[in-house]
């Protein structure tokens, strides 16, 4: 079952184009020059606070897939960047998103981690909440609080937006939130994924102890390939060949497997990127969506800690190929993304227990690897 990229044909080849370029001509793709980054970047705690704040908390965070609230009452609980959440899709089927702490004298109002209901008690006293995030019911209301003003009490909410196949919640400042304007000029091509028709076929968390922008930075370049993943993925792809494009703050990564130079020979109409490529979509600030053949995978990296990072890698598997003959196949998929990227985490924590050691002032990005540099300069004018 092949559900692919829907990406627009002339960028395929345009982006294929000049992979196969560089591959003749044995060159790596080169565009920035050779930089550094100061080693406190991954662990001055203010710095940390900035990031927090400015990129984590005021922008555009996806909280969840469309298909975890399939129906009205369905809900699902999680933390994210520190603030317990409530997901949930109200009579009407919008989905909301309120803080999961109750009004009253603030008990965690829900444990459960998903289900279906349109009434939440919260399990001290049963002041409850209707899916609106109305308070419904009050245990002796009329004595204990007279002329309670039951409005004042709703669920403190948050701005939710669904939108290409994901809900989002923006956790601080107030008005709308504005996903097409966050994803800017990747607004119709993060669309074109199609994670709308696709369900998450399975989840893994790991809690690593590293700093979030050093899990990103793992994924923007194919330098470590034959060294790193030498016994996973390496033969799947060329050493040190891949490109990348900023749209906005945002970034695209097209990682050519080992199958490129095949299309020297064919005519360009006939090309399809993802038969030869992978591409690797980083969303600031902490989301990647790796797209291959058949399926792609959402990792999301959610900072607690300038060394502590809370990772979720989801697959993504289109919904009709999610059949009981093909489980073994995805199964087999996510086991084998989990163990590549093990090898990427172990790396990542292995950095930053280094990073005090007093070795490094400073870290280096060679010029094949101009789009860590880049992704770095993003989060600086993301947080000026
Ligand atoms: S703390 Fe929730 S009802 Fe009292
Ligand atoms: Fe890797």
């Amino acid at each position: 079952m092949k559900v692919a990229i829907a990406m627009l044909k002339d960028t395929q080849v345009e982006l294929l184009q000049e992979l196969v370029e560089l591959h003749d001509n044995k060159a790596p793709y080169l565009t920035e020059p050779w930089t550094q980054v100061e080693t406190t970047r991954y662990t001055d705690p203010q710095r940390f606070a900035q990031e927090r704040e400015r990129l984590f908390l005021a922008r555009p965070l996806i909280a969840a897939h469309v298909s975890e609230l399939p129906g009205p009452g369905c809900y699902k609980t999680l933390e994210l960047v520190g603030k317990p959440l409530l997901l949930v899709r109200d009579e009407s089927g919008t989905a909301r998103c309120f803080i999961n702490v109750c009004r009253h004298r603030g008990a965690q109002l829900v444990g459960e981690p998903s289900g279906c209901k349109h009434r939440f008690s919260c399990p001290y006293h049963a002041w409850t909440w209707n899916s609106s995030g109305n308070l419904i019911g009050v245990p002796h209301e009329k004595t204990g609080f007279p002329e309670l003003d039951r409005q004042a009490y709703r669920l403190t909410e948050v701005a939710v937006e669904e939108r290409a196949g994901w809900i989002w919640v923006r956790l601080s400042g107030a008005g709308e939130i504005d996903v097409a304007a966050h994803l800017g000029e990747l607004d119709g091509e993060f669309e074109r994924i199609g994670a709308a028709s696709h369900v998450v076929f399975d989840s893994t968390v790991r809690e690593l102890n590293c700093n979030w922008k050093i899990l990103v930075e793992g994924g923007l370049e194919a330098y470590h390939f034959r060294v790193a993943h030498r016994d996973t993925i390496a033969p799947l792809f060329l050493d040190n060949l891949s490109s990348y494009q900023c749209l906005g703050q945002h970034m695209r990564s097209v990682l050519p497997r080992s199958t490129l130079p095949e299309l020297a020979g064919a005519p360009s109409a006939d090309w399809d990127i993802n038969k030869h490529a992978n591409l690797l979509y980083s969303l600031m600030p902490g989301s990647q969506f790796l797209v291959q053949e058949d399926h792609f995978v959402w990792i999301q990296g959610i900072p607690i800690a300038p060394d502590l990072t809370l990772t979720r890698l989801s697959t993504m598997i289109p919904a009709a190929a999610n059949t009981p003959e093909e489980q073994s196949y995805w199964r087999r998929n996510h086991d084998l993304t989990m163990y590549t990227l093990d090898e990427d985490f172990e790396l990542g924590e292995s950095i930053q227990r280094g990073l005090d050691s007093g070795a490094n002032p400073h870290l280096n990005f060679g010029r094949f690897e101009g789009a860590l540099a880049r992704f770095n300069a993003a989060v600086d004018e993301a947080i000026a």
